[in-house]
């Protein structure tokens, strides 16, 4: 059913109510990522934000924004920065291990498309992705006895373990020349000594990669790196963005209580080295705690609001790790893992339907339906039923609220399937004070990957909804939404503040 668009003045309006007396805002993923918060952060930001933060992750993550139309892809600066021109400032926060040639490539495409980032700040205190950190990355994925994660290859867990081991680069470090070589120097000399285990043949193909520069940094199978030419590189990056590079700590600290910030997460809560579904997580703390900490904010009880994204009815996740609601099971994590992108699949199985009897099938036509292929590396995202027990094990707080997002995908879908509670199909396992036994009933999950990986879903059926695209309130939706809808916000036990039933901005619904 149409209903007349509202203006922007009426959806300020309501954001300003949802979001009543508040001045610090998360919106981040509960899932696995690639939730659709590209969209959010760009729709609070449009409505509600002054300043917008993001805290965490590195170039691994990347969100589609529409520029005059056309689609581009930004890997580490803030969807925000559609806003600069009207004064919405963007940063970068400590945080975030950064990549200076990805962020160099984000901001040609802005220039090229003419958009402003006179706003955008990074924290002087970023740490650097260097080098050593993507080869060491693709180094340990490539050895499948080393029990390869499925990372992305963008170096983000070896930048994040350097800066635990003190031995990392800072964002402030490209502004001076001495400093840049005597820590790059410092820092190769440990490497080294480690990569002289590892095959030369396999070094050089990966310092040749165009994501090291096609070989700029390569100095030849003994000395594997060339110094020089890194110091050279990254200076000259120092060079470029001098002006943006800030103390965002200071700067935060000053206007926290007084202008309106928003977090931008990156990844999702499941993909926390702290609280994820290790060890197939990311390297970095990207629930709100993390987000708290890499904006430069003293603690997490200074944010107000957490609006946490599902995607519902279907999520998903990308690289390895066990996933119980996974629709084609082993058999869609085997094809998704095996480095098949949207084209691939479009050849091999172009006739795959929604709502075929053959799960893996189901599963690629519903990636096919929701665009799920990397935004950041175009792999193939696996899909699989709305999972209540890990959307139980993440929402901790009454300042936890939850935005549904790509509902409309489902359209044409004749059952739909919600996971309420797992059967144990395991051995006798103990986690902690509980001792799991087969056949056991839980409702919620462990995200750990030793139990996440012996549990079977039970599911409660449900008939489809049809196309909800052009609905504007939850009231008008048709009754097998609503039927979906009260049962996962009660069995779920969240509390939804905004759906979201399409990619433009209007196409939101605020509670
Ligand atoms: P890394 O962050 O590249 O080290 O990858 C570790 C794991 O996190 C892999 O399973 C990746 O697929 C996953 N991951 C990292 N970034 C994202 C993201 O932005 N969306 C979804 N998964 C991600």
């Amino acid at each position: 059913m149409k209903r007349r668009e509202k203006t922007y003045g009426e959806m300020r309006e309501e954001v300003f109510r949802m979001l009543h007396d508040m001045y610090i805002v998360a919106a981040l993923c509960r899932q696995w990522g690639d939730s659709g918060k590209g969209k959010i952060v760009d729709l609070l930001a449009w409505l509600w934000a002054q300043v917008v933060i993001r805290p965490t992750g590195g170039h691994n993550a990347g969100h589609t924004i529409v520029v005059n139309g056309k689609q581009i892809i930004l890997h580490i600066i803030p969807s925000s920065i559609l806003h600069d021109k009207r004064g919405v400032v963007s940063a970068i926060g400590n945080g975030v291990v950064l990549y200076p040639k990805a962020l160099d490539e984000d901001l040609n495409l802005l220039k090229n498309e003419g958009v402003s980032f006179d706003k955008l700040m990074i924290a002087l205190n970023a740490k650097l992705i260097m080098p050593q950190h993507i080869l060491m990355d693709r180094i340990k994925e490539s050895d499948p006895k080393s029990g390869t994660l499925g990372t992305t290859g963008r170096g983000i867990g070896p930048a994040y373990t350097d800066d635990v081991a003190r031995i990392g680069l800072l964002v402030n470090d490209l502004l001076n020349k001495d400093v840049l070589y005597k820590k790059i120097k410092r820092n190769l000399d440990d490497k080294l000594k480690i990569l002289s285990f590892y095959d030369p043949a396999l070094i050089r193909k990966i310092m040749k990669h165009e994501h090291l520069e096609n070989g700029i940094y390569y100095k030849g199978p003994k000395k594997i790196f060339d110094v020089d030419a890194i110091v050279e590189r990254y200076y000259q990056y120092g060079k470029e963005f001098g002006g943006m590079i800030r103390d965002v700590d200071a700067f935060v600290q000053k206007i926290a209580g007084k202008k309106r910030i928003l977090l931008e997460g990156a990844q999702g809560d499941l993909l926390s080295f702290i609280h994820g579904s290790r060890p197939y997580v990311t390297s970095s703390d990207c629930t709100a705690q993390g987000m708290a900490m890499g904006a430069g904010l003293p603690n997490w009880e200074s944010i107000d609001m957490i609006l946490g994204i599902l995607k519902a009815f279907v999520m998903t996740r990308v690289g390895k790790g066990p996933f119980p609601t996974e629709i084609g099971g082993a058999r869609s994590d085997k094809w998704c893992n095996s480095g098949a992108d949207r084209e691939m699949e479009d050849l091999k199985y172009p006739h795959a339907s929604i709502n075929s009897s053959n799960p893996f099938q189901q599963g690629v036509a519903l990636r096919r339906k929701g665009g799920e292929y990397g935004a950041s590396t175009g792999r193939t995202r696996r899909v699989g039923w709305v999972d209540l027990p890990l959307a139980r094990s993440t929402s901790k707080t009454s300042r936890d609220k939850a935005i549904l997002t790509k509902l409309d995908v489902l359209d044409g879908c004749e059952t739909i399937k919600i996971c309420n509670e797992y059967i144990w199909k395991g051995p006798r396992m103990r986690f902690g004070e509980r001792i799991l036994r087969r056949g056991d009933r839980l409702s919620v999950a462990i995200p750990y990957a030793e139990f996440l990986s012996h549990c079977e879903p039970v599911y409660t059926e449900f008939p489809g909804y049809g196309d909800i695209s052009e609905i504007r309130s939850l009231d008008d939706m048709p009754k097998e939404f609503k039927r979906i809808y009260s049962y996962v916000v009660k069995k779920g036990k969240i509390d939804p503040k905004i759906l979201s039933v399409g990619a433009d901005r209007k196409a939101t619904i605020i509670l």
